[in-house]
Parts: C-alpha cells; structure tokens; sequence
C-alpha cells in the first residue's frame, strides 16, 4: 500500500529500488490497489527497444474516465473536480463537481456519439481554457475517440497541417476566447484551416464570447443545444491497455510536427502515481497548474493524473498580466491553492514586475511549487522560492517531454532536499543514464553527457502517429537499446541531474563544449538583465563563437551599453570562465518565443549567422512582431 505514497527520503530510495529492481512486479501492485478495471491483464510488459515496441498492462481492459470520474461518484461525488477561474476577474468561478463533471462527460460523449463518432476516430480539439476544453478530451475518451488538442494560440495553417496530419472527422471549437484585454476569434481560424481539411465532416462550436460567427450549414453545429437535448448517461467504452487515448503534436528540430502517441493503461497509471507524489497531493488540497490544456502538461497534470486521484484541479481561462500581474497570486489567495505548478518564463516575467504584488496576497496555503517546461535559472529559482515560497514550500524542478508522458526527473517534496537548477533524482521506476558521443554509458558522478532512458516506464509514447520509421530514428537510434531524450545533463556528486538544455544548443567555441544554459544563467544573475538567449555564430579562429542577446529589465534605463557588455562579461568570466565570453551582445526589447514559453533559438542563430534570409515559418511564434527588430539592430 505504502509504495503509493512516498513521504520521506529513506522511503523513496526503497521504493526506488524496488521500482527497478522488480519493475514488473511493482508496477502491478500500483495499478492493482489504485485503479479499477474491467478486466485485468495478462502480461505486465512486453518491450523491445530496437522496433521500438513496448506493451504495458497487454490483455487488460479499462475506461480511464471510469477511473477519473465514475469511481469516484460514491466517495467524492460532491466534491470540486474542476474549479474554473475565469479570464475576467470579476466573472464568479465555477465549482464542477465529479457527479456534475461525469454528467456533463456523458453529456458530451452522446453527442459525439449521435454524431457518428466511433472508437479510434480522431477527432481535432480546438479549444481555449474553459471547461468544454477538458470535458470534450474526457468525452472522447469514454467513447474510445482518440483526441488531438491544438493549443489555440496556432495558427490555421499550423492547425490544418494538424488536422491532416491525423485525419480528424470532427473539430471541437469555440466561437472565440478571452485572453487579457483582446478575444480571439477561433471560429474564424478554424473556417480557414478547413478550406484545406476535406476530412473534417462536422464542427462543434461552444459559445463564449458570442461573437458573430459564419455557421456553415450541415458542418458546423452549436454545441450547447446538443448537450442539452443529450442523455445524461454514457455507458464507458470498454478499451484494451494499449488503445489510443490521445495524440499530441510536438515540434522535432526538422521537419512538420510529430503526432506522439499516447495509449490508454500505462498513461493513465503514470500520470496519476507521479501527481499523486511529485505534488504531494492530499485530500482537501487545491492543486493549480498553470499551463494550457493544449500542451501535454495540461493533459497530464491538469485533467488525467489529478482527476485519477480524485482532486481539485484549477483551470485558468487567462492570462499571469491581466488586469495586472498580481492576478496568479489573487487567485492563489482566492482558492486557497496548496500546490502550484508553473513555467520558469512565467516566473521570470513575474519577478520582473518586483515584489510589491506578490507581497499584496496571502499565499500561506501554499505547500508545494512546480516548475517546467525549460531549466529554471538560478535567479528566478530563488525569487521563486524567496517571494511565492517564502523559502517554507519545496521547489519541485520537473524534468520530462511531451514523449514521455509525465514526470521523469523531480523532487519529491519533503523527501529530496532541493538544489536550485537541479531537476535531482529519477522519479520512481525510472531509469536515467547519460551517453558520450561514441556510445558509451557514463558511469559515476561529476560527469555529464546525453540523457537517455534505460528502460521502458508506462507513460511513454508509443510511436509517431502514421511515422513508425520517424519514432525509431528520433528516439532509438542515437544509441543502442536506449530512449535518447535530446536533452544534455550532468549528474553531481551526489547523483543528482541537472538538465543543461537541448544537446543541439551546445556550441563548440576554440574546441571547448560550451552549454548555452550555464551562460545564460550567468547572464541573468547581473541585476540589469530580464532575460538572455545565447547562441552560436562562425568564427574564423575560435570556429564558433558566441552572440548573446539580452532584455533589460529596463529598456528606458539610460546605461552605457558598452559597460553593460563588460559587466555582462565579467559575470560570465566569474560564473564560467573566459572561454564563455561573447563576442557579441545585442540589446533588445524581446526574445522571439513558441506559444509554449520557450526561446526560438533557431531564428536567433540565423540572425546571429547573417543567414536572416532563411528565417523560414515564423507564424506560430508567440510574438513574431519582435523578430524584424532584432534584424534591423543584429550586430
Ligand atoms: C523539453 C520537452 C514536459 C512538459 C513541457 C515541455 C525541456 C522540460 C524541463 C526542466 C530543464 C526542461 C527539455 C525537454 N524541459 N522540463 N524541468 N528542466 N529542461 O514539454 O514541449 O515536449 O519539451 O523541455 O529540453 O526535452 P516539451
């Protein structure tokens, strides 16, 4: 029973052993005592990394929202499932409970049925952050559809492309979406991408903003009246362990996106053990994570692994600035938020502001803080854990990709002491190593080199959706018999990993390996910096050399740059050596970023290389406005 909940470090590493020891037998006993079945599985895993295949749970047959809603209908039923925060401050919250969440779940489920929707269709979810986002992917579920969310921050071509890609028979949609001060108009987008998507049969269309839109008829159906006329009951389609449960589309460093695939058991049993303890989550806990649905950290620590463990899980509409940038902390205070899982770009952009706003709240329900997404900087670590922490909540530094379906790398709050910009210590059943170029498993600590994964867990992606051959070169190529992550790591003295960033952002200055996560770190602990990208450029003697470009905290502040690049150096001599000097220091008002936070290191190495006439697709940036800035003032 105890495996179930880790609470303290001695534990952890008992119940880690165990994990890897005897994976087979301990992953039966979780999904044993934990989840319910219709019936139980003949094998616990098959697995073959050089296909790749792997098989877990194989024989079994579940729904996994009878494990997310039904099950809990006995014990739960009146309890707050979702907890909708809307955009608009002075709008009421919602509190859905699981008895109104299964119903509206089977609500919807009839309605996709009605509509011709059968097991293993795909069906595309376009959807901002509002309940019908996580009760159409629940819907889709329980009749057994595979759904593919969109974040609805893409573009139309990029969600057609999408749609495409799977051939999705339906879009789940809404007329537009509050984000801040602006809406954004979903329909629309949608009407576009579908002069491309001769798939596409029919369209849902939830109302939010009550927008004027184009309904097109025989496509397109508003989907409240459905609901409304729809049986309040479904009766759960009965899966097989390795069924798909969703696809997720991913960037690769080449090429479209990559459809990862998720399968049904082992994604379920995963997701929930690790939220279970990387939150440490309790009873009357309320459990906030920021992201959007559309990114697999929503899927998994927003809807799946909270609602498995019968939580309280908030869902944010809008955005950390809007009407100002006390509003996370205002809803922390609100609902009284236990944990709170967030991106270090969200976290720096906060301590931006100072700390006059987060002083302004209550945050003493606070227990546990999360982070993800990219390495948090040791800066915004400690403003984190100073101001939102008050030094009392552990940090937990979350390691893991869309592909591997949940929490790899992380602490266990209030079992492994935390170390700022360490992601620490594989989560249970776990099996991290790190590579050196030619091939070789690097043994002992102090060392670093590629992350890879030694053994099969139950939430990985089973293959690229349509791209078998893609999955194999991507992931199980690079070295024999082993999951290569593309991400570099060290590993201390202690055995603790720290995630030094993507090994395609390691750049090679006069021979040395220089990470670009360690400058930047640097960089931004000088007091005038907000944020720094660093990239590489060719150099006649040193081969590569570096070119960083740096936000200030404030742009209007009258500074001498050319002492602000000798400042910004000498961090780096003192931090790293002199060997990670630049060459060059651009000043500028943003950094070009994806939807998902994270710094388009590629459009800035062009500019950086003079190459800014092969910029290529720039649409799907979050703020492409701030790229033609950057050329016209490149160094
Ligand atoms: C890549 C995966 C997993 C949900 C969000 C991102 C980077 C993720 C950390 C972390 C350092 C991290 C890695 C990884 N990353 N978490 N805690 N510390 N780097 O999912 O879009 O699939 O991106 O994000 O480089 O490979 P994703």
């Amino acid at each position: 029973m105890s495996n179930y909940h880790i609470k303290h470090l001695e534990e952890y590493f008992q119940v880690y052993r165990k994990s890897v020891n005897n994976p087979e037998e301990f992953w039966e006993e979780i999904a044993e005592e934990h989840f319910i079945w219709r019936k139980k599985w003949d094998s616990i895993l098959e697995w073959d990394f050089s296909k790749p295949e792997v098989k877990w749970f194989e024989g079994a047959q579940l729904n996994i929202t009878e494990n997310c809603l039904d099950r809990h209908l006995t014990t739960r039923a009146d309890k707050t499932a979702i907890l909708f925060e809307p955009n608009n401050p002075e709008e009421p919250s919602e509190h859905i409970t699981y008895r109104q969440l299964h119903e509206r779940v089977c609500r919807f489920a009839n309605v996709l049925h009605d509509k011709g929707i059968k097991k293993g269709d795909r069906v595309c979810v376009y959807l901002p952050m509002i309940p019908e986002l996580a009760i159409s992917i629940l819907a889709c579920a329980r009749i057994g559809a595979i759904h593919s969310v969109v974040f609805a921050g893409f573009s139309s071509t990029a969600l057609s492309t999408r749609i495409n890609d799977c051939d999705a028979k339906m879009v789940i949609t809404s007329d537009g979406g509050y984000r801040g001060a602006k809406t954004i108009d979903l329909k629309t987008i949608v009407d576009e991408a579908l002069e491309d998507c001769p798939g596409v049969k029919d369209v849902l269309v939830a109302k939010r903003i009550h927008s004027e839109v184009d309904m097109k008829s025989g496509r397109d159906h508003w989907l409240q009246p459905l609901l409304e006329e729809a049986y309040s009951d479904y009766t759960a389609e009965i899966m097989n362990a390795e069924d798909p449960l969703f696809i997720l589309y991913t960037s690769g460093s080449t090429g479209k996106p990559k459809g990862m695939l998720h399968t049904t058991a082992g994604y379920m049993v995963y997701s929930a053990y690790t939220f279970k303890n990387v939150f440490q989550y309790k009873e009357n806990d309320v459990y906030w994570c920021t992201a959007d649905i559309g990114w697999i950290t929503g899927h998994s620590y927003i809807v799946y692994g909270p609602l498995a463990n019968g939580a309280t899980t908030v869902m944010f509409e809008g955005v950390p600035s809007y009407p100002d940038y006390g509003r996370f902390w205002n809803i922390v205070q609100k609902h009284k938020v236990t944990q709170f899982y967030t991106a270090p770009t969200a976290i720096r952009a906060l301590a931006k502001q100072g700390t006059e706003l987060v002083d302004k709240y209550d945050l003493s329900s606070l227990k546990v803080l999360g982070t993800v997404g990219e390495p948090i900087n040791e800066e915004a670590w400690h403003w984190y854990n100073d101001n939102v922490g008050k030094k009392k909540s552990p940090i937990v530094d979350t390691w893991w990709q869309t592909e591997t379906g949940g929490i790899m790398i992380t602490p266990i709050p209030f079992s492994t002491p935390t170390k700022p910009t360490y992601a620490t210590l594989p989560f249970i059943g776990i099996q991290p190593t790190l590579m050196d170029e030619k091939g070789n498993e690097i043994k002992g600590n102090k060392v670093d080199g590629r992350l890879c994964i030694k053994f099969p867990w139950p939430s990985m992606a089973r293959t690229i959706w349509g791209n078998h051959q893609r999955y194999k070169d991507t992931y199980f190529s690079a070295f024999e018999n082993m999951y290569f992550t593309g991400d570099g790591a060290l590993r201390d003295e202690v055995g603790y990993y720290r995630i030094t960033g993507r090994v395609d952002d390691v750049i090679i200055v006069s021979g040395h390996n220089i990470g670009t996560a360690p400058i930047e770190d640097a960089i931004n602990e000088h007091p005038a910096v907000a944020e720094s990208a660093i990239v590489g450029f060719p150099h006649d003697v040193k081969g590569s050399a570096l070119y960083g470009y740096v936000t200030l905290k404030d742009m209007s502040e009258d500074r001498n740059h050319d002492n602000l690049r000798k400042e910004i150096n000498q961090v780096i001599t003192e931090h790293i050596g002199p060997i990670a000097k630049l060459d060059k220091i651009q000043f500028t008002d943003g950094l070009p970023k994806t939807r998902s936070g994270k710094i388009m290191r590629r459009i800035l190495r062009k500019i950086a290389c003079k190459e800014a006439d092969q910029l290529g697709d720039i649409s799907t940036l979050l703020n492409p406005e701030v790229v033609q800035n950057i050329m016209d003032e490149a160094l």
